[in-house]
């Protein structure tokens, strides 16, 4: 497939389209034209048709798009058609409602490790996954063909546990710590915040209620 230079923009847009295209493999549906996908996705037609058509020949006049086969090149270019090993250090709450959570492996990313130091913690199994010391960390890495870590720990300790996983060869960190991580430039985070998320959420409704009563005052 030709692949034109794809921005940051539509990156961060393809896992939604991913999202719906794989909703209407489930549904059955085969082809669909851009038309109809934006009125499912509520983005407009011409945005899909910009951002679909970077990587070229996927839409086709009078016919619209090949659902099964977009759904395909947009996993190849998300690199989920690929397994990625996954650990997670931090065996609390959100840790192991992270590893509970079976859909990511449906997706290629196989939760292969927890690691924690609460001794009461160590030797559990969460879903199958065995939960280990940290002091485990570097080897289980190297065994196991680790690439990506979720960092769901205290931020104080996040920094000193990025160090560790950077020098025994983590390319990708998910961190939900929350602290920026200084890393070298051939490792990437992906910060997740929820609460950044909620503030933004915030936001909207404020805004919402403020333009209400500027109309109410009218
Ligand atoms: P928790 O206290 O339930 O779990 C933290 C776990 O990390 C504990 O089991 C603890 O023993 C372990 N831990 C501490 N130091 C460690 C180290 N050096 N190596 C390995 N394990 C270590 O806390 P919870 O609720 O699971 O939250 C975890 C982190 O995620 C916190 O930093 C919290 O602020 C953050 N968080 C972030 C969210 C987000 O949206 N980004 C949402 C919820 C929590």
């Amino acid at each position: 497939m030709e692949q034109k230079e794809i921005s940051k923009a539509v990156i961060t847009r393809l896992p939604r389209y991913y999202r719906y295209l794989g909703e209407l493999l489930e549904d059955g549906v085969e082809r669909i034209s851009s038309g109809e996908l934006s009125t499912r996705m509520k983005v407009t037609a011409s945005q899909i048709r910009q951002d679909l058509n970077k990587f070229g020949g996927f839409g086709q006049q009078g016919y619209g798009y090949n659902v099964r086969y977009l759904y395909a090149e947009i996993g190849k270019i998300l690199g989920i058609d690929r397994q990625h090993n996954l650990i997670i250090i931090g065996a609390g709450n959100l840790g192991q409602a992270i590893a509970n959570y079976a859909n990511f492996e449906r997706r290629g990313f196989m939760i292969k490790g927890m690691f924690d130091v609460n001794p009461r913690l160590i030797g559990l199994v969460v879903r199958g996954i065995e939960i280990r010391g940290v002091e485990e960390l570097e080897k289980f890495i190297v065994d196991n063909d680790v690439q990506i870590a979720a960092l769901t720990i205290p931020k104080t300790k996040a920094p000193e546990i990025a160090d560790r996983l950077v020098k025994a060869g983590i390319k990708a960190i998910w961190n939900f710590a929350h602290i920026d991580l200084a890393v070298p430039d051939d490792v990437v985070v992906e910060n997740v915040h929820l609460s950044e998320s909620l503030m933004r959420l915030s936001y909207r409704v404020c805004s919402m209620q403020d333009e209400k009563e500027k109309k109410n005052l009218l």
